[in-house]
């Protein structure tokens, strides 16, 4: 199979053997959750299912990178960045592992680059790739069934998808567990949930 601004040797075998000593083992069962969960619901929304799983392999590719090395590798792909991902690195785990990921697999297929970016915080406007990916992060079969459940509730996937709603709910959650646990919010994570909403609402209407 050959894709536009994906080398010739990088095959699902070639990112799993790249990405296994990168991370933990525990990391390393979740990229392989988000993988599995990422290709099933880019199936049921009409997105490529192989990109949607090359990016979950891919997606956490500096995840365990210290907080500190993210804000220097940063600083050095000239990512620009907040003062909260200044003070809290692991947010930039996303970017930084995009840039990585084109620096050392050659990979420049801006799409996919930029769902591996923006897994952790989302953006306005992201594509249906970036989407597939963001929701597949917080849907892989690890994390907790009280958070998971409602995601997958207003997804929908067996019946008619609604992506909308599944980013807002995620969004929500989120946003509710930052509060309880006492740590800022991303501007941008608010940003999404809000253009989540008003697509939601839109959708709504349409359908009403
Ligand atoms: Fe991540
Ligand atoms: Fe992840």
């Amino acid at each position: 199979m050959s894709i536009e601004g994906i080398p010739g040797q990088i095959n699902i075998d070639f990112v799993k053997a790249w990405m296994e000593p990168r991370v933990s083992a525990k990391r390393f069962k979740h990229v392989i959750g988000v993988a599995k969960v990422a290709s099933k619901i880019a199936a049921a929304y009409g997105c490529d299912s192989y990109l949607a799983e090359l990016g979950g392999w891919l997606h956490d590719a500096c995840k365990e990178e210290k907080d500190k090395v993210l804000v220097q590798k940063a600083r050095e792909f000239k990512i620009p960045f907040t003062q909260v991902e200044e003070q809290y690195g692991h947010l930039l785990h996303g970017p930084v592992g995009a840039c990585v990921v084109r620096e050392e697999l050659g990979i420049t297929h801006e799409e996919l680059l930029a769902a591996i970016a923006e897994h952790t915080l989302g953006n306005v406007p992201m594509s249906k790739l970036s989407e597939v990916l963001y929701l597949a992060d917080c849907l892989e079969e690890s994390r907790p069934s009280d958070y998971t459940a409602p995601i997958w509730a207003s997804l929908s996937l067996d019946d008619e998808i609604n992506v909308e709603k599944a980013m807002v709910t995620a969004s929500d959650l989120g946003l509710l567990h930052l509060m309880e646990t006492a740590r800022p919010i991303h501007p941008r994570a608010v940003e999404v949930r809000n253009h989540y909403l008003a697509k939601l609402r839109a959708r709504t209407d349409l359908e009403s």
